[in-house]
């Protein structure tokens, strides 16, 4: 696996350091390629702004800080330095590029509140993987600081203030239009706050020997995140064989609809078929038969009144989807036991999710695959705890909901978390337009259709979630907002034939 299809941790990262290290590369080094890969990207995004104004904490993100104004120095570029630490408290390798600072003729001044000059670019050297708790002291202000201007920032590593490890801001975070992120790329980068936080991201490996990384694989990998690509599982996946026919591509059930949510089970059903199923039925209330059949013809919709009527469909289901628009009254309640009962590989989503959290034995009353697919309110009713504190970790509650309830497991939000027994993934692609209603359904109907087409759950849920996604992103080449559920759908079939990623 390439070094920028990893995600890691900041543990991990300073494994990777040390290795790094130990494979003959000394520490400094580390430092002064960053410091160097850190200034080539100012001069290539912003040549016309100066001076620049590099805000250095008093750990090793500052001293990366260091090195890069002294760079610009010895290039005769206008520079300073805002120390947010007493430069006589900057140890090991930051001492060092401090002292090349000031070899180099930088002006070091400490921070008291100085606003950026008006066309200066700002780097943000404060704090890196070694930020602990809520951001303290004077870093705080300098963030705020920061945030006020609108000149361009590039974020050393981290964004300041931002976890690297979970993407939650601590208190406050700089805004950067760029982060560069070293050796190894952060988790923490790529999910909930951090998308507004890292702007446009970029990395630099500093030319750490391959075999650094394949040491820390083989050692210790808990936690990684693999990054979803795409185009690299549609091209695992290939093309459909010429004898095709539909009895080959899987025949999903959406159940649910119940009365006002009629359009939910629509909108996972028309996913479905749009993402490739062979055969896709839809049970529902009776008086929303002819709604479906008008909207999407080659639906079998049927009315079910109860668990009786819903058997035979569940017999000829390859996968079922149970959830959207179900409701949690008697009638959504009897045909989610009924699917239960069922043993097929199926996906619970939405209100599956909240009947399943009030009552969490009806799951394990389920013996086949299965896949839940919660959006963070529905996760942290199943885990029962508080939004905010499931969000405070969206990798380890991904991963806890997964042991739990023995399944693959999709954490919605921005920069969706997959978990499914073995792994972590990523999906980094989706944008705020789907902010909006029914989104969640289509993203249930493009994974049933994908188990039902004889992908693994596992598979089925990584490739659905970036299909999902990049279904979303070209809708909202017309605009995020007013962006609709059907309109995700429309892209789907361009999508996940390859002709668009
Ligand atoms: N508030 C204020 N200061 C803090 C906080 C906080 N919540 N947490 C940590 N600090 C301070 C520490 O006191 C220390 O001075 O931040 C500094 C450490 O932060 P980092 O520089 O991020 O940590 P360090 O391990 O020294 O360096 C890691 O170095 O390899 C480079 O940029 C790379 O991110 C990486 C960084």
């Amino acid at each position: 696996v390439a070094p920028e299809q990893l995600l890691y941790t900041a543990a991990q990262v300073r494994e990777l350091d040390r290795l790094a290290i130990a494979s003959g590369i000394a520490g400094f080094e580390l430092m002064r390629r960053a410091g160097q890969a850190a200034f080539d990207l100012v001069q290539q995004c912003w040549p016309d702004h100066s001076p620049i104004e590099v805000f250095c904490g008093g750990g090793n993100n500052g001293g990366d800080g260091y090195v890069l104004a002294a760079l610009a120095a010895e290039a005769g570029l206008p520079v300073r330095v805002w120390a947010l630490a007493a430069p006589a408290a900057l140890g090991g390798d930051a001492a060092l590029a401090w002292q090349w600072a000031q070899r180099a003729g930088v002006a070091v001044t400490p921070w008291r509140g100085e606003l950026p000059a008006e066309n200066s670019v700002v780097v943000d050297a404060m704090l890196g993987i070694g930020l602990r708790g809520e951001v303290r002291e004077q870093y705080g202000l300098a963030i705020q600081a920061i945030n006020t201007t609108n000149v361009p920032v590039l974020a050393i590593d981290t964004p300041s203030g931002l976890c690297s490890d979970t993407g939650r801001i601590l208190g406050l975070a700089v805004r950067a239009s760029q982060t560069l992120s070293f050796i190894g790329l952060k988790r923490g980068l790529f999910t909930l706050d951090a998308l507004d936080c890292v702007g446009e991201l970029s990395f630099a490996d500093l030319a750490v020997p391959r075999d650094v990384y394949t040491t820390l694989a083989a050692a210790q990998l808990d936690g990684a995140v693999s990054h979803l690509n795409l185009p690299a599982m549609l091209a695992q996946w290939g093309p459909r064989p010429r004898n095709a026919h539909k009895g080959l591509a899987g025949h999903v059930l959406v159940v649910g609809g119940d009365y006002g949510m009629a359009g939910a089970a629509l909108l996972a059903a028309s996913a479905a078929a749009r993402s490739g199923a062979g055969l896709v039925s839809c049970a529902t209330r009776p008086e929303h038969i002819a709604a479906l059949v008008a909207a999407r013809p080659e639906l079998m919709a049927h009315g079910v009144g109860s668990a009786h009527e819903l058997q035979p469909l569940l017999a000829k289901a390859s996968v079922v989807v149970v959830g959207p628009g179900l409701g949690q009254q008697a009638w959504g309640k009897e045909l989610l036991v009924a699917a239960l009962a069922a043993n097929k590989p199926t996906l619970f989503d939405a209100d599956a999710l909240n009947l399943i959290a009030s009552e969490p034995q009806l799951l394990f009353s389920h013996d086949g695959p299965r896949i839940l697919t919660p959006h963070p309110g529905e996760a942290a009713r199943l885990l029962a705890c508080s939004t905010a504190s499931l969000q405070a970790d969206r990798f380890a509650a991904a991963r806890m909901l997964a042991q739990r309830f023995a399944a693959s497991v999709l954490l919605k939000g921005a920069g969706t978390v997959v978990a499914t027994d073995a792994a972590l993934y990523l999906c980094s692609g989706g944008n705020p337009g789907m902010a909006s209603g029914g989104m969640g359904d289509v993203l249930s109907g493009v994974i049933g259709s994908l188990v039902a087409q004889g992908l693994s759950p596992q598979r089925a849920i990584c490739l659905g979630v970036a299909v999902h996604a990049e279904a979303a992103d070209i809708a909202a080449e017309a605009g995020e907002r007013g962006m609709l559920a059907s309109d995700v759908i429309d892209q789907l079939r361009g999508v996940i034939n390859g002709y668009a990623a």
